[in-house]
């Protein structure tokens, strides 16, 4: 029995809250887990979850895994009076294993480094390239469970990231054979994605020195050749990305100017950065800086794919107006959600993915 579904909500960590069993109640008489948990399908809970070889390389956190085996054991320890018919089933030994250990490492080190899996997988995702193969079916980044971690939001996946992940994954002509910038990159779900999906080359950027370092050691994991800034190869290995320190508040116009140059990017990709008033108008400004790129070489027209979850109107508002004043237009983009691929959760919040360009009016700043 092969329970997939259980496998991706697993490796992605989803909280036992919003846990979708379908799958596996098919399997029982009843359509009820009470008791039902036979030593088979308990079996073969363990191999699509803690067992899976993807769980033992990239650990989901400590503290998910020993959640997601009380959950189990509650269904199976408090089962209901049998019915007569039904049988009533033990816990398997080595699920009860499983639970023991997990119980007792959970007091131990809270600075765990441990993994969050996006299923990508299994399609003809990628533009046709060989850098998309069965090996990339997840994307596995190094995660830190907490929303907020070491004072960043960056040490996470946010949900915005994966409706951008799900546009890219039915439309990856917007970035094939592309140079593409990610903007606020955090742990690097959409920039690893773009890589793999085809882009020419990928420039993830952040702040934060922590969420750049695990964003370098997630495209390693993903097998996406990470090179030093400035330094370029005749024969670039694919694929291939770079990961740069750029804040948007801080970065001068001369420096913006030269990384604007030295990126040349066709696309811009970027998820849940317009979350705070404070950093819209300079995040504005990053966009303006590349997507006008075209204007003044009078290249083919630059564009920003931006998915924002909508927490505040007044901050929603705020990032339109930007837009707006900074000579930019905008269209939303419609995003049918991959079922089949990683696990959508709703934390709060309408998500919108736009399709940002200069106005077919912009004047450039250089042309004045
Ligand atoms: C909510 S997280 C989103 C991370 C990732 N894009 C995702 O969707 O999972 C916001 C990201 O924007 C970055 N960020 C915030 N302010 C920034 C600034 N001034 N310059 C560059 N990046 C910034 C943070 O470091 C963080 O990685």
């Amino acid at each position: 029995m092969e329970l997939t579904s259980v496998t991706r909500q697993y490796l992605q960590a989803v909280p036992m809250r919003c846990f979708n069993w379908d799958q596996l109640l098919e399997q029982i008489p009843g359509r009820s887990m009470m008791g039902q948990l036979s030593p088979s399908i308990q079996e073969a809970i363990m191999e699509a979850s803690v067992h899976h070889p993807r769980a033992i390389q990239y650990p989901p956190p400590a503290a998910y895994k020993l959640q997601f085996l009380k959950y189990v054991v509650s269904q199976i320890v408090n089962q209901k009076p049998s019915a007569g018919e039904q049988e009533d089933h033990e816990c398997i030994d080595t699920l009860l294993e499983e639970y023991m250990t997990s119980m007792s490492a959970r007091s131990s080190s809270s600075t765990e480094t441990c993994y969050r899996s996006y299923l990508i997988s299994n399609d003809n995702s990628s533009c046709g390239q060989d850098t998309f193969s069965a090996q990339h079916n997840y994307i596995t980044l190094e995660e830190q469970p907490q929303t907020i971690s070491q004072g960043t939001t960056g040490l996470r996946t946010w949900p915005a990231a994966l409706t951008l992940l799900a546009h890219l994954k039915i439309a990856p002509s917007e970035i094939c054979g592309k140079r593409v910038l990610e903007l606020g990159c955090g742990v690097g779900l959409v920039g690893i994605a773009c890589a793999l999906f085809g882009a020419a080359h990928v420039t993830l950027t952040d702040t934060a020195p922590s969420v750049l370092e695990a964003a370098e050691r997630n495209c390693r994991t993903n097998g996406i050749h990470t090179l030093s800034n400035g330094v370029t190869l005749s024969t670039p290995p694919k694929p291939i990305a770079n990961v740069v320190a750029l804040d948007w508040e801080t970065i001068a116009n001369k420096e913006l100017s030269d990384l604007v140059e030295s990126v040349q990017a066709d696309v811009i990709v970027a998820s849940d950065v317009a979350y705070d008033p404070i950093i819209v108008p300079p995040l504005v400004r990053m966009l303006t800086a590349f997507v006008t790129r075209s204007v003044e070489l009078g290249i083919q027209t630059v564009e920003a794919l931006i998915a924002t979850t909508r927490r505040s109107e007044t901050t929603w508002q705020l990032f339109l107006s930007e837009l707006q004043k900074s000579g930019l237009v905008y269209e939303f983009v419609d995003v049918v959600p991959d079922v089949n691929g990683c696990y959508y959760l709703d934390e709060g919040g309408r998500i919108d993915v736009m399709r940002v360009r200069a106005a077919s009016n912009h004047k450039s700043n250089k042309a004045g």
